[in-house]
C-alpha cells in the first residue's frame, strides 16, 4: 500500500475524513502522541489497526469522542466520571466505563467496559466533528515500540501499512493519556500518563487507588512496551554525576538531566528544564539513540511524582523491568 503524507490542515482534514469513511487507517497528531485511527463503529476497519501495528487482538482500543453527548452513545458515565470530565476534558484523560454495547467487540476486546477520551488537539477534535462519529485509535507505532511524537516516527514504523499520515508537528505532551477506571466511587489508576494523579485526586475530592485484585488491569500494560532497538539501562542522578564508567565503550549512549561526570559518548542528549520537558522529549530521544546505532543506552531516572510517575513507568518498561501497573 502506498502511504500518503499530508499536512494536518484543511485539505488534510478532508482527505482524512474521506479515508476513514472508506474504512482506511489514518495517523494524526494528538496532544499526547500520534494516533492511528479508524471509525470505531466499523469493525472491519478496526481489525486493520491490529494488523498494521502487529498488536495482540486482546488489547482493546481507546474510543475518542468530541464531548459528553457522543461519549454517552458509547458508554454509561458515573458521577465520578462526570466530575473528571468537567475538570479535564478535552485533555489527556482516558476513562474506563461500562460500554453501552454500541461499539463492536473488536474495539473493546469483547469486554463489558470501554475506554473513552476526548482529545484536546484542535486537528483531532475537528476531525471527529467533521466525521460526526467516534474514532478508535491506539498510538501510531508498531506494537512494542516507543509511541510516536512526530509524523516522522509514524512514517518510520507504518509506511506502506496505512493509507495516510497527517503531519501536525511534534506533540505537546509526548506521553500517552492517563487511564482511570471511573466505574466506582474512587478513581483507579490503570496507566499513569501526562495528567498527574495529584491533579486527579484534587478534582475528584477522593484519593486515587491503585488497581486491586478485582480491577481490570489495562491489558496493554502486560506487554513489553516502549522499547527501542537497544538495551536500556536506568541510572540514578547520582550515578550520572559520579560518571558512568561504561560510557567509554563504543555504541553506548546517555539521556540525562544531571551533569555527567564521565566524558560524553557518541550519542548523548541532555534534556534541560523541568520534568514535563523530560516527559515530552523521552520517546523521541529513545528513537534518536536507536537510529544513531546505540547498543546500550543509559537513561537517568526521575522522582516518581507528578508526571515523573508516568516517565518512570515508561522507562521501566523500556528497560524490560517488570513492575506493577503503577
Ligand atoms: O494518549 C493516548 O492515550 C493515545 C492517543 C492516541 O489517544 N492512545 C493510546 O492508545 O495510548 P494505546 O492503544 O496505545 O493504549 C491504550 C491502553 C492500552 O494499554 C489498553 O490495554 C488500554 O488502553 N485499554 C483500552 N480499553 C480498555 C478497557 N476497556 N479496560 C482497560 N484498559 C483498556
Ligand atoms: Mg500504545
Amino acid at each position: 500500500m502506498k502511504t500518503r503524507f499530508l499536512k494536518a490542515d484543511v485539505a488534510g482534514m478532508k482527505a482524512a475524513a474521506q479515508a476513514l469513511r472508506r474504512g482506511q487507517l489514518v495517523a494524526f497528531p494528538t496532544e499526547t502522541v500520534y494516533g492511528l485511527g479508524a471509525r470505531a463503529l466499523d469493525a472491519k476497519a478496526v481489525k486493520k489497526i491490529y494488523r498494521a501495528k502487529g498488536r495482540p487482538s486482546d488489547n482493546p482500543l481507546i474510543v475518542h469522542v468530541n464531548g459528553s453527548a457522543m461519549m454517552e452513545t458509547v458508554a454509561h458515565p458515573t458521577s465520578l466520571a462526570r466530575k473528571l470530565i468537567a475538570a479535564f476534558w478535552p485533555g489527556p484523560l482516558t476513562l474506563i466505563l461500562k460500554s453501552s454495547g454500541l461499539v463492536p467487540d473488536v474495539v473493546t476486546g469483547g469486554q463489558e467496559t470501554i475506554a473513552v477520551r476526548c482529545p484536546a488537539h484542535p486537528f483531532f477534535q475537528t476531525l471527529i466533528d467533521f466525521l460526526g462519529e467516534p474514532i478508535a485509535a491506539p498510538s501510531a507505532n508498531l506494537s512494542g515500540r516507543p509511541s510516536p511524537t512526530t509524523a516522522a516516527h509514524v512514517y518510520a514504523d507504518l509506511d506502506g501499512r496505512i493509507a495516510l499520515i497527517l503531519d501536525g508537528g511534534p506533540c505537546n505532551e509526548g506521553l500517552e493519556s492517563t487511564i482511570i477506571d471511573a466505574r466506582g466511587r474512587y478513581p483507579v489508576l490503570l496507566r499513569p500518563g501526562s495528567l498527574t494523579v495529584e491533579d486527579i485526586a484534587r478534582a475528584a475530592g477522593v484519593k486515587v487507588l491503585n488497581p486491586g485484585a478485582n480491577s481490570p488491569a489495562s491489558p496493554g500494560t502486560r506487554y513489553r512496551h516502549y522499547a527501542p532497538d537497544c538495551r536500556v539501562e536506568l541510572v540514578s542522578p547520582r550515578r550520572v554525576r559520579e560518571g558512568i564508567e561504561a560510557l567509554k565503550f563504543p555504541k553506548t549512549g546517555l539521556i540525562h538531566r544531571s551533569p555527567s561526570g564521565a566524558p560524553l559518548p557518541g550519542f548523548s542528549r541532555k534534556i534541560p528544564g523541568g520534568l514535563d520537558v523530560y516527559a515530552r522529549s523521552l520517546f523521541a530521544s529513545l528513537r534518536e539513540a536507536e537510529s544513531f546505532g546505540v547498543k546500550t543506552l543509559y537513561v537517568e531516572t526521575v522522582p516518581k511524582r507528578g508526571v515523573g510517575r508516568a516517565v518512570m513507568d515508561r522507562l521501566q518498561r523500556a528497560a524490560g523491568l517488570s513492575h506493577p501497573a503503577q
